[in-house]
């Protein structure tokens, strides 16, 4: 039995006719009998064409923070609408925004806003080779960073077997269309390893312009860095005068208001954010200090964008990070995300379930297996087919996290604790029928 009711179905045969396979976004088809159509968010819910309710633990991929909707941020962004959006000139929301991050966000200088996730890091990395007058980049096992040709290898898409030894990795193209010289631009390291990030400095560290690092991977169930890790990725930047660079787009606004850098105590010298800086208005920041700024403020390395900055999008990104900087959302998401990871760990104890329920309350994940990973590589023993099983229960009984168990719970703050108390009973219903209880 599929996901979806009769009005989801048409609503899908429809899509199916005018959009490529149903969907704008790769991902986003969960097969012909599972893909939902959504008619609207509130709060902590979604509606689907059926008028189905979900608790919604997807929230987008993770952008949505302060709930579906929520009220600040829409008011923000219809009167940054009626006030015209897009003039290609700084305007007034901009700078109230770039200075609401920075209050947020302390160690950062200085920013410039872009649109998406994907548009940061290519931002980013372009800024880094051209301040260092370098071309290779140093990315990790199962982090994403994005769509373009750079960071499109061993993501989490990539078969942990074609990755190589780990003394010697081997990038794995996630798609076909990237130019095979694209390659020779890019070295690939297991997470949490600083040795392999030592032996590749002391090999190369002299062409490295970047080291690009989710520095919890919001891609990979929430794993987070082991003590010392980062900390050593700042040395070996600050020998080698590599520019780090912490990819925030999953971390930032969501497992502290100051993200991973707060959190970890290291500080990178750029970052890129997206996703919860808007509340799921397109909007991204590539954020940075000290001299690879000059880079930018010299001129000669592009950034560019017609809808950079644009009304909407800084008017979400004020609102949002205000709401965040003012309120409690962050706090009532570390006790309620608190609850649902001691919660679900008891009820898989409870069943002998080998199982360790990793990252943080407001961004984690649930690998079903022996140990504890810390790094991609160490997932592939996770039963995916019990966790597939359980998630696909769960979103039959009104509960929405992503069947893939890689993707972390993404909760929002609008998450009450009678939400807490379904979803745990959700969560233990469903894993007794996957377990065939
Ligand atoms: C850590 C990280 N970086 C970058 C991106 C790309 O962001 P976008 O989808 O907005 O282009 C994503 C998207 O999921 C992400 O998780």
């Amino acid at each position: 039995m599929g996901l979806q009711g009769p009005k989801t179905a048409a609503w899908f045969a429809r899509a199916k006719e005018a959009l490529v396979n149903g969907v704008s976004s790769g991902w986003r088809n969960w097969g012909d009998d599972d893909t939902l159509v959504i008619t609207r968010g509130e709060g902590a819910y979604l509606y689907d064409a059926d008028g189905r309710r979900y608790i919604d633990f997807h929230n987008g991929f993770g952008p949505v923070i302060l709930g579906h909707g929520h009220h600040a941020v829409t008011e923000a962004v219809a009167q940054a609408m009626a006030d015209g959006t897009t003039f290609a000139f700084t305007q007034r929301r901009e700078v109230e925004a770039a200075e609401t991050v920075k209050r947020a966000v302390p160690w950062v200088e200085q920013l410039r806003f872009t649109n998406t996730g994907t548009e940061a890091t290519m931002h980013a990395i372009r800024l880094a080779r051209g301040f260092t007058g370098r071309d290779v980049i140093v990315k990790f096992e199962g982090n994403y960073h994005g769509a373009h040709d750079y960071v499109l290898y061993s993501t989490p898409s990539s078969p942990v077997d074609a990755l190589g030894s780990r003394f010697r990795p081997i990038p794995s193209p996630t798609t076909s269309g990237i130019p095979d010289p694209v390659v020779t631009f890019v070295r690939t390291l297991p997470f949490n390893d600083l040795d392999a990030a030592r032996r590749l400095f002391a090999d190369e560290g002299r062409r490295i312009a970047a080291v690009l690092v989710e520095p919890m991977l919001g891609n990979v169930m929430g794993i987070e860095p082991v003590p010392g890790f980062l900390e050593g990725l700042r040395e070996l930047c600050d020998e080698h005068g590599t520019v780090l660079v912490f990819d925030e787009v999953k971390t930032g606004f969501r497992i502290a208001v100051g993200g991973a850098a707060e959190v970890y105590g290291v500080v990178p010298d750029l970052a890129c954010f997206a996703k919860a800086l808007g509340n799921g208005v397109p909007v991204a920041a590539i954020a940075g200090r000290g001299p690879v700024l000059d880079g930018w403020r010299q001129g000669g390395i592009a950034q560019m964008g017609t809808y950079c900055g644009n009304g909407v999008a800084v008017a979400a990104a004020q609102a949002t990070v205000a709401e965040l900087l003012a309120g409690d959302h962050l706090a009532h998401l570390e006790r309620v995300g608190g609850d649902l990871m001691a919660g679900t760990a008891k009820i898989l104890a409870a069943r002998g379930v080998p199982s360790r329920v990793l990252g943080r309350p407001a961004m984690f994940g649930f690998y079903l297996g022996e140990g504890t990973p810390n790094d991609y590589r160490a997932t592939d023993d996770h039963d995916e087919e019990l966790y597939e099983r359980l998630t696909m229960g769960m979103i039959r009984r009104g509960v929405l996290p992503n069947p893939d168990a890689l993707e972390p719970w993404f909760p929002n703050a609008a998450l009450t604790d009678e939400d807490v108390a379904t979803t745990l009973m959700v969560f233990e219903e469903a894993l007794d029928e996957a377990l065939g209880a």
